[in-house]
């Protein structure tokens, strides 16, 4: 859902869930679907959108649409219709697909990292379901100050996507000024490092073939195993758990931050465990060939959309065929997180000992995270349930890893 642009036409449509379209409401722009990879346009500007129209789109299995960016500034008016509309429709159509929409037009940030005191140059607003308020005004220009904490506040912190770059520029400053952080809660660093990472991963996802990204990727790595080598307790700290937060590249880095963890856990050397996060980093990079539509879609992938799927593995490792620097070792994590023990996995049937610990220890953080997110198209489980859900697939995962990485857990509990 994080992607609110179609790859077809660059950056020239905007996304909407089909949850949000309004029924009985005529359509102020062309409404476009996408389909094995092709965007077109199926409901022309005008119509009205009907039940049927909804129906038809469902059983299709399509849970987006696009509106050309041209015509974005209609979107705003068209949803406040379907707020009016849903607050007597509300517990029939799942709360979490409107929010996301709203998520899709910013960007999720930290309430800790927004210390009473410091100066900002990017507006802030608190995200309660459908309700946007803007609490902090600020722009390059005209920076404010922040008054009070912003910790209880309910809802989401979000920022307009316009002004990511100042945000990033913010928490590399409280990176680079320690000094500063003197007097901050002990989780700022962990926390603003993970902030950090993230916003690496996203750009490596938008431009998968960037030599630059690749390498700070390797910096965030490094900066993640200095900051779990000096405190225990960060791996906490460097765990997103917002619930909705099922973007990739929060997964990347919640990934990398478990495996980097359970291989500490086993005694693995610094070097090794740097190579086992750079690829537990990039594991999924090849999900940003794969269409939003498809990576969350709602109800059962039929067999081409699981292929598709299925296919990130070896899409991933065209991807980084670009970048000479990839060890092998490091490789392994995004060829083998889908393999099983049992040789239920894909995309090679892997059994037992074919399977490097790197792959072994990758797919159970891997599934770990996946099954503890919010998507779509599923709820979260309790981490515990997670466990055990992970637990109970005999076989699959490596007996002694998944002890020690339950072990791990329990202690950063
Ligand atoms: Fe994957
Ligand atoms: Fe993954």
């Amino acid at each position: 859902m994080s992607t609110k642009h179609a790859h077809i036409g660059g950056e020239s449509h905007q996304s909407i869930p089909v949850e949000m379209l309004v029924v009985g409401e005529r359509l102020p722009f062309d409404l476009y679907v996408k389909e094995r990879g092709v965007l077109r346009p199926l409901f022309k500007h005008g119509m009205v959108f009907t039940n049927m129209a909804k129906e038809i789109l469902q059983e299709r299995g399509i849970s987006e649409t696009f509106v050309e960016s041209a015509s974005s500034s209609l979107i705003d008016s068209y949803i406040s219709k379907s707020k009016q509309e849903d607050d007597t429709t509300i517990d029939k159509s799942p709360v979490f697909r409107k929010y996301s929409f709203h998520k899709d037009q910013h960007y999720q940030i930290d309430r800790k990292l927004i210390l009473p005191g410091t100066k900002v140059s990017f507006s802030i607003y608190s995200l309660d379901k459908f309700d946007l308020s803007q609490i902090i005004e600020a722009d390059l220009d005209s920076p404010a100050v922040v008054e009070s904490a912003l910790t209880d506040l309910p809802g989401d912190l979000v920022i307009n996507k316009s002004q990511i770059h100042l945000y990033n520029e913010y928490i590399s400053s409280l990176l680079r000024h320690p000094e500063s952080a003197k007097n901050m809660p002990r989780s700022v660093k962990p926390v603003a490092m993970r902030e950090k990472s993230k916003m690496v991963i996203k750009d490596l996802l938008d431009d998968p073939r960037s030599g630059d990204t690749i390498k700070k990727s390797e910096d965030v790595v490094t900066n993640l195993v200095d900051c779990m080598l000096e405190n225990n307790d960060a791996i906490y700290d460097l765990l997103s758990l917002s619930n909705y937060d099922y973007y990739t590249y929060t997964h990347s880095v919640n990934v990398a931050v478990l495996s980097l963890g359970l291989g500490n856990a086993v005694n693995m050397s610094r070097a090794e465990i740097e190579e086992l996060g750079l690829g537990a980093l990039l594991h999924d990079i090849g999900k940003s060939a794969i269409s939003q539509e498809i990576l969350n879609k709602q109800g059962k992938l039929d067999d081409i959309e699981y292929r598709i799927i299925q296919n990130h593995v070896i899409e991933g490792q065209n991807l980084l065929k670009f970048h000479k620097n990839i060890s092998d070792n490091s490789m392994t994590s995004l060829m083998q997180h889908h393999e099983k023990l049992t040789g239920k996995g894909y995309p090679f049937n892997l059994i037992g000992k074919d399977i490097k610990i790197n792959g072994r220890i990758t797919a159970i953080a891997d599934c770990y995270d996946a099954l503890t997110t919010n998507r779509p198209y599923k709820q979260a489980v309790s981490p515990f349930n997670a466990l055990s859900i992970i637990a109970k697939e005999t076989g699959n995962y490596d007996p002694e890893l998944l002890r020690a990485f339950i072990k791990m857990l329990g202690k950063i509990k």
